[in-house]
């Protein structure tokens, strides 16, 4: 009998590019989830898509001289291989360029303009293209896009408007009172205290300035700026305001919206704000987690650590990265990618572990009753702490799943491995089976241990369903539902078991990593393009002019106190000794300076930088992101001019 419905989502992915193991992570924490809610008994429906609009997939299909549609398709198709490769058992994949996505979202657009919720007017700010984002001036940091660091770009047009706070108390005192409403808890705080509460802005939700979207159909220089479009797809997908809305009257409203932190905001103030002006329940739970980092950092391409998921699955098969991405990150926080670490605990956790225990176990049966499995008739005491856990495992998995504690739950699987393989040592079957009077007490130590196998493989389907269907197929048992594993005794004796095979071979650290390493290497990309800065208006060759750059060397370099960016250095021009303080600190340590040739901006108007005097200003290329180099002029005498 159903528990009910279950509705859970993903984010739906711009195709501006392949996408990286961090949207893998959001889409197989949702696929664990909807495959664990499934399994104990929820009509559950799962879905997953891309947000094919806006101006950042417009001009890279025009760089690409293709049409903004060839080029998503493209992408699209490969986001749907990865999931096929990441047993990804999603219920629908919508396109935003879907008709009947495309007819809704104007249907709902319509109907909140005729109601008063959405007006004409006239929008001035900046906006961030890569992140489809307008913000004001004091949002900027450093005069740049705070989520992304890159230029913004001033821009005025006509615009539509949607009355965000109309509905803002009514947010509010929604939030307060569904406490499980944002999670986790300490984002809730910060959805209220840095956004909700100082007050919320209008919203921009229509743009002239490129035509890649959905229409505005009263209005059609306007198309339908992109957030509204993208969080419809959460109703539009279930046949909302269609022709045939079952799905939508069974499984709305969603249990869980599960977004990266990145996009909490759209989702916890745009998104019901939207749904309570279309007089629609909200979804039960937001859920943000964390960053997928890489070293440390904000995982990049140019940094070289292997994050493409297809190398690691081509490498090591669907479930180390799925067990990685699961029961490594904690859900909710922040979390590290490292090949070593991954390596590691496929190694420990998956080889050893759990490989061992299905292998020790098909073989004993092998050798020792000839693939067999007997009739559990001589218990002893021993075997109670076994049961005990084996029962309580997947109870206490599930409250763990209840929570949305992945980590956790597969914490629980892994007890009952590791209590399996204590009780293999406790038991010594290989001791037992050298007393034929033993015989007896063998088949039962071997049978309690099959049954464990079987519970684990049954918890384990929802989390990494390949080798659970391996340990099945091993074991030769079929009895698999959720309800079979209340009680241990769902193997039938007399069964004979498969084929001893090994489900995760042990892998070579040291080895791994370096193929892993000349990989990289090999797909670090040559040229990294950036994103591009404007550029400056035109002047003049006698503007030009005006600049004295000339070769310098540095003699000296040290850091300077208080100022955590900048380096200050002695330079020889020729034979002119000059101080410049340069905000270079993050780029260069002190020495790495030392005896270098740069070029120099001589005749800059001196200044002070925090109390320092600096003569000059060293040039250097920068992408305004992770990099930065000083131009290198080679070693030319010091003086020489640089023109
Ligand atoms: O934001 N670690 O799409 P998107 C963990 N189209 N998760 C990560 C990650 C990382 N390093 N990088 C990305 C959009 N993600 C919009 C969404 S929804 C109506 C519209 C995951 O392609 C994370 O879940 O930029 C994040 O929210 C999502 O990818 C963003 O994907
Ligand atoms: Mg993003």
């Amino acid at each position: 009998m159903s528990k009910g419905s279950y509705y859970i989502t993903t984010p739906i992915y711009y195709p501006s590019a392949k996408l990286h193991i961090g949207n893998t992570y959001t889409t197989v924490a949702a696929d664990a989830i909807a495959r664990f809610k499934k399994l104990t008994g929820y009509d559950t429906f799962f879905l997953t898509g891309t947000d094919e609009h806006g101006q950042k997939i417009q001009r890279l299909a025009e760089a690409k001289g293709v049409t903004p549609k060839k080029y998503v398709d493209e992408i699209v198709a490969d986001i749907k291989d990865l999931w096929k490769i990441m047993n990804i058992d999603y219920d629908k994949f919508i396109r935003t360029t879907d008709d009947y996505h495309i007819e809704t979202v104007q249907k709902i657009f319509k109907k909140l303009y005729d109601q008063g919720d959405i007006y004409k007017s006239e929008y001035e700010g900046l906006y961030c293209t890569p992140c489809e984002s307008f913000w004001t001036e004091t949002q900027l940091v450093d005069g740049k896009c705070p989520d992304c660091g890159r230029p913004v770009e001033k821009t005025k047009e006509e615009a539509y408007f949607f009355k965000m706070s109309k509905y803002a108390d009514r947010l509010i005192e929604h939030i307060e009172t569904h406490p499980e409403f944002i999670q986790p808890e300490s984002r809730k705080n910060e959805m209220l205290n840095n956004f909700l509460r100082p007050g919320l802005q209008d919203l921009c939700v229509s743009r002239t300035s490129f035509d890649w979207g959905v229409p505005v159909t009263f209005d059609d220089k306007h198309v339908i700026y992109v957030w509204i479009d993208a969080l419809s797809n959460y109703i539009t997908a279930l046949g909302y305001n269609q022709e045939n809305d079952e799905l939508y009257n069974k499984y709305w409203p969603a249990n869980v919206h599960l977004v990266g932190k990145d996009i909490l905001r759209f989702h916890t103030i745009y998104w019901p704000i939207m749904l309570m002006a279309l007089d629609i329940p909200l979804p039960k739970q937001v859920f943000g987690h964390g960053w997928l980092l890489v070293d440390g950092g904000k995982m990049s391409k140019s940094k070289g650590n292997v994050v493409d998921p297809t190398v690691l699955v081509e490498h090591f098969g669907t479930d180390p990265v799925r067990y990685y991405l699961l029961h490594e990150i904690p859900f909710g926080q922040d979390g590290l990618y490292t090949s070593e670490i991954f390596i590691k605990k496929t190694n420990s956790d998956l080889a050893n572990d759990l490989g061992n225990l299905v292998n020790r176990t098909i073989a004993m049966i092998n050798k020792y009753f000839d693939g067999t499995i007997q009739a559990p008739t001589a218990k002893e005491e021993i075997d109670e702490d076994l049961i005990k856990i084996a029962l309580e495992a997947p109870t206490k998995a599930e409250k763990r799943m209840d929570e949305l504690k992945i980590p956790e739950a597969l914490d629980e699987i892994w007890a009952l491995v590791r209590r399996s393989n204590k009780y293999i040592d406790e038991t010594m079957p290989w001791v037992l089976a050298k007393d034929e009077t033993k015989k007896e007490r063998l088949g039962t130590v071997l049978y309690n241990l099959v049954e464990s196998l079987r519970i684990v493989s049954v918890v384990l389907s929802a989390f990494l369903p390949e080798t659970s269907q391996k340990i099945k197929k091993q074991l030769n048992v079929d009895l698999a539902s959720w309800d079979s594993i209340a009680s241990f005794d769902g193997t039938k004796a007399g069964t004979k078991v498969g084929e001893g095979e090994v489900i995760f071979p042990r892998i070579d650290v040291e080895k791994k990593l370096e193929e892993l390493a000349k990989l990289q290497e090999e797909q670090k990309p040559k040229e990294e393009k950036i994103e591009m800065e404007p550029i400056k208006p035109e002047i003049t060759i006698e503007d030009f002019d005006k600049i004295d750059l000339r070769v310098a060397k540095v003699l000296e370099c040290e850091p300077v106190k208080k100022a955590k960016k900048l380096l200050k250095l002695k330079v020889d021009l020729g034979g002119e000794i000059r101080q410049v303080v340069s905000g270079i600190a993050k780029y260069y340590k002190p020495e790495e300076m030392v005896g270098k040739y740069i070029v120099l901006v001589a005749n800059l108007k001196p200044v002070k930088l925090m109390g320092e005097l600096s003569q000059g200003m060293i040039l250097a290329a920068s992408d305004n992101k992770e990099s930065l180099i000083a131009v290198n002029p080679g070693e030319l005498p010091t003086g020489s001019k640089v023109k």
